[in-house]
């Protein structure tokens, strides 16, 4: 008779062993990402990647285009106040790009959960006036720096159903913020693609219909977007076709498209996970090659970039502080820079379809 603590312990015991077959494993040597396809393969940097000298490796080698984690969001900028932006890390960034021929994508200029505390003692036409000088300011600083902007982050809901009620829209208008956020972005920078960039648009099939919508009308009103940013956080438990689906849909805006911070976590919000690894590396592997070939039947002019958000699993987000399992795999390469099965998935696609 098994005792209950011996039922507990096996998992522990073979995600053990499982990490130590993986320790054995020697790294193969595979082609540059960004050898395989004619777009921009990206990942996103932060100011410690550069004296990482694995993490230069693997980047130089798979990406050419580089997207800022955190250090372009008004959280580093205004830190210590709106008088007083702080732009020593992007501006390190833009020289890595430039030092490693790599295209710079900013991000973002105004998101709903950031610039709350920086803008809040405004009032009405100070804060519009505070608004337009920000990205005046800071779109204006990267021009011919950068080649785009994510300019609006995440306007929808989570539920899909509705824009996002923020201090931006409670100002300035729900349409109206982003509109204008447009537009002091081409004013500032007439040459940088400009994009409206969301998550969960495949997960959720309302989130991406109501996002499309927005997209529409906002071109109608003459917001000059440039490009629609679909970060592809994917939920591997999705069902097949559904990702495709989406794509066909974003692609018939005729605008370019940036999968712009693709992760596969191997987790799964439900509290019982009965999966096996391999169930889950399948499904996993199976999302991320629906999501590669949808951008690889793109037309050529509509596939501005496909970006992973992060190189080794342990660089993701996914895998700081408490969200860390100490075994998810939700990017290419695991934390030795070794390909995983998503490195595979990917380069299958870009292989077979160029
Ligand atoms: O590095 C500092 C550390 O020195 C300091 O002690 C610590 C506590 O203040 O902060 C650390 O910086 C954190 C940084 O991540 C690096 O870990 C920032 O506080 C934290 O805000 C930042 O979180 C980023 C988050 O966006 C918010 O900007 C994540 O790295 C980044 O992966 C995440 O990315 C977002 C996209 O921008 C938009 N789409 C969703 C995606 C995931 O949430």
């Amino acid at each position: 008779m098994l005792d209950r603590r011996a039922l507990l312990a096996a998992p522990l015991a073979l995600a053990a062993c499982e990490r130590f077959a993986e320790a054995q494993t020697p790294a193969r040597d595979v082609p540059g990402l960004k050898t395989l396809v004619p777009f921009p393969i990206g990942t996103c940097i932060r100011s410690d990647r550069p004296d990482d000298p694995q993490w230069v490796s693997l980047a130089t080698k798979h990406v050419s285009q580089l997207t800022p984690e955190w250090e372009m969001k008004m959280e580093y900028i205004l830190a210590n106040g709106l008088d007083r932006p702080q732009f020593d890390r992007p501006d390190a960034f833009v020289a890595f790009a430039a030092r490693h021929a790599m295209r710079l994508h900013g991000h973002a200029l105004i998101w709903y959960s950031q610039g709350e505390e920086a803008f809040a003692h405004l009032d009405r036409a100070r804060f519009a006036a505070a608004f337009d000088a920000y990205i005046a300011t800071v779109a204006g600083r990267y021009r011919g720096k950068v080649v785009s902007w994510d300019v609006v982050n995440e306007p929808v809901t989570d539920a899909g159903d509705s824009l996002r009620d923020c201090h931006w829209s409670r100002a300035l208008g729900q349409d109206g913020y982003i509109i204008r956020a447009f537009e002091q972005a081409r004013a500032a920078d007439p040459d940088a693609v400009l994009f409206l960039n969301d998550y969960n648009l495949e997960n959720t099939p309302r989130k991406g219909a109501t996002f499309l919508k927005l997209v529409e009308r906002l071109m109608k009103a003459g917001a000059p977007i440039g490009g629609i940013g679909s970060q592809s956080h994917l939920d591997i438990e999705i069902p097949a076709g559904q990702i495709r689906t989406f794509m066909r849909d974003a692609a018939s805006l005729g605008l370019p498209i940036h999968i712009s911070e693709l992760d596969a976590s191997l987790r799964s919000d439900r509290r019982v996970d009965l999966r096996s690894r391999d169930q889950r590396l399948a499904e996993q592997t199976g999302r991320v090659g629906e999501l590669a070939e949808a951008f690889m039947a793109l037309p050529a002019r509509q596939r501005f970039a496909f970006t992973v958000w992060g190189l080794r699993d342990t660089d993701s987000w996914l895998r700081q502080g408490e969200r860390d399992d100490g075994q998810d795999q939700p990017l290419p390469f695991d934390a030795a820079g070794r390909p995983n099965p998503m490195f595979d998935a990917m380069a299958g696609v870009f292989t077979a379809r160029t």
